[in-house]
């Protein structure tokens, strides 16, 4: 899960997303862009968590668009404060329910004002909320957000609207997304929704429900129409892209993920084509050799590991092993010589050794991340980890692998930064650096952020190749190469 983009993609573009980063937390807060007439009503939406999230609230923005809302930055201009949320961690929540008590205070000052919770954790309390949070108006579940327009005006009434009902089929396939902050550069495009895995510590099968593949023509039109309005980069997203398949009713025709990734690359060859995430155990050589075939589809794989040993990942229920992710490693660097590989990975999982945490470490310089999003094992009710599992590493053994697996990585990101300095790179231009208007930044086919001095007469949106003159763990610094 990812979407739990967590995503790279989305650090650092300027102006785009207010990052909070809290001991290895990601939130963004996404605020539509417009302020428009401060006539009719208006809504207020914020995303925690991963970017499926990201991709729901631009969702929600659309269907409530329809029905006349219209979206602000204000908080003060909002009739309708929405709260997208995400339940992966328990500092997840924390962070939502700190938010929810603001939000409470401006209630009071200004009755008529709805409050609601969307997302993972609406699902995963339900109508406890109601009771936690009396002053939330609205729960809606995952699956539930076309409902939202029956929900506002069932709260306008005085009542509470709540719908967390998870679909088998919504995939909200003919909903065009509502572009909230969009640097016009870069999209998401939700190709499916829930997870059938039961990782062992994850909450997300809870929350999101059953794994379900968007019609791949409705995926299609998306890219093209993103396309015809400008947009150089989209990302496919589901919690496990390589489990993709939708089959054509019509000729009853299978499209995997490798045949979807196809598909969206030939829309044009320079609109760029990225995915997340993928799952070790499913991802194909004939989606490997699909990356290396098109040069649109970017060299960058987010293949999460969490946890380098075999023992460790039985328990998570990841169903593979070291060596299975190994072979997959090793079938990237063959198959995709220049590609970039990412990982998350979680410390402290229910019963782990010093020596299986040592694997940990090893995987890291084994797979030579890029980078990686790094947690401690944070425990979810419900989960299969919570009922089987005690949860037995102190949150002292937990912080200090954690930061043991935190150094390791910034080094190891280091080496591999440091290995791109004197190579030129095609870079697409997103905006300005986020430290000065006098830099573009962008990022490279490998997901890397590359920051450069100006050039006159290039735009975000445009290609432009770099020279990579130093690096950092995070960040490379050149100059155009024109
Ligand atoms: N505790 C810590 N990290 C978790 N993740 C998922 N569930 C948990 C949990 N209970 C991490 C995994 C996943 C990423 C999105 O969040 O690494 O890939
Ligand atoms: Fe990802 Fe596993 Fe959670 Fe599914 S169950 S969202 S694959 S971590």
């Amino acid at each position: 899960m990812h979407l739990y983009n967590d995503n790279p993609t989305l650090l650092d573009v300027p102006h785009q997303q207010m990052k909070e980063e809290q001991q290895g937390e990601v939130f963004f807060k996404n605020y539509p862009q417009q302020v428009e007439d401060p006539s009719g009503k208006h809504f207020y939406i914020e995303s925690y968590g991963c970017q499926m999230n990201f991709s729901d609230s631009e969702i929600v923005a659309s269907i409530l668009a329809e029905v006349g809302f219209k979206p602000t930055r204000s908080l003060e201009l909002a009739d309708l404060i929405l709260v997208n949320t995400c339940s992966i961690r328990e500092k997840a929540e924390e962070t939502v329910r700190k938010r929810l008590r603001v939000f409470d205070a401006m209630k009071r000052q200004r009755p008529g004002t709805l409050v609601g919770v969307l997302g993972c954790m609406a699902e995963r309390l339900k109508s406890k909320f109601l009771e936690e949070e009396r002053l939330v108006d609205l729960v809606v579940g995952p699956d539930a957000y076309r409902d939202l327009p029956k929900l506002v005006a069932t709260a306008e009434d005085g009542d509470k609207g709540i719908n967390v009902f998870l679909s088998r089929e919504e995939t909200y396939a003919d909903i065009s997304p509502l572009r909230l902050d969009s640097n016009g550069v870069s999209a998401f495009i939700s190709i499916m929704r829930g997870c059938d895995n039961m990782c062992s510590f994850c909450v997300v099968p809870f929350t999101r429900g059953r794994e379900r593949s968007r019609d791949a023509f409705s995926i299609l039109a998306e890219a093209q129409e993103l396309y015809e309005r400008g947009y150089k980069e989209v990302t496919l997203l589901g919690q496990n892209v390589d489990s993709y398949k939708w089959t054509n009713p019509e000729t009853e025709n299978l499209v995997n993920f490798a045949h979807l990734l196809e598909m969206v690359a030939l829309v044009a060859p320079d609109l760029r084509v990225r995915f997340s995430t993928s799952h070790p155990k499913d991802i194909t050589n004939e989606v490997l050799h699909t990356i290396a075939k098109y040069p649109n589809i970017c060299k960058y794989i987010h293949l999460p590991v969490q946890s380098g040993n075999s023992n460790v990942l039985e328990r998570m229920n990841r169903t593979y092993d070291r060596e299975w992710y190994m072979e997959r490693i090793e079938a990237v660097r063959q198959i995709i010589p220049e590609c970039a590989i990412s990982s998350d990975i979680i410390a402290g999982f229910c019963g782990e050794t010093e020596e299986e945490h040592q694997d940990t470490l090893s995987m890291i310089e084994f797979a030579d991340y890029s980078m990686s999003y790094m947690f401690f094992y944070s425990e979810r009710p419900g989960t299969l980890a919570a009922r089987k599992y005690p949860d037995d590493i102190t949150l002292e053994v937990k912080k200090r692998r954690l930061q043991e697996i935190i150094n390791l990585q910034s080094q190891v990101s280091y080496g591999h930064n440091q290995r791109d300095i004197g190579k030129v790179f095609e870079v697409l231009i997103e905006g300005d650096s986020r430290k000065s208007d006098q830099d573009f930044c962008g990022r490279n086919t490998q997901n890397k952020m590359i920051v450069f001095p100006k050039v006159a007469g290039y735009k975000p949106g445009q290609y432009i190749n770099v020279l990579v003159k130093a690096a950092s763990s995070a960040t490379l610094i050149g100059e155009a190469a024109i």
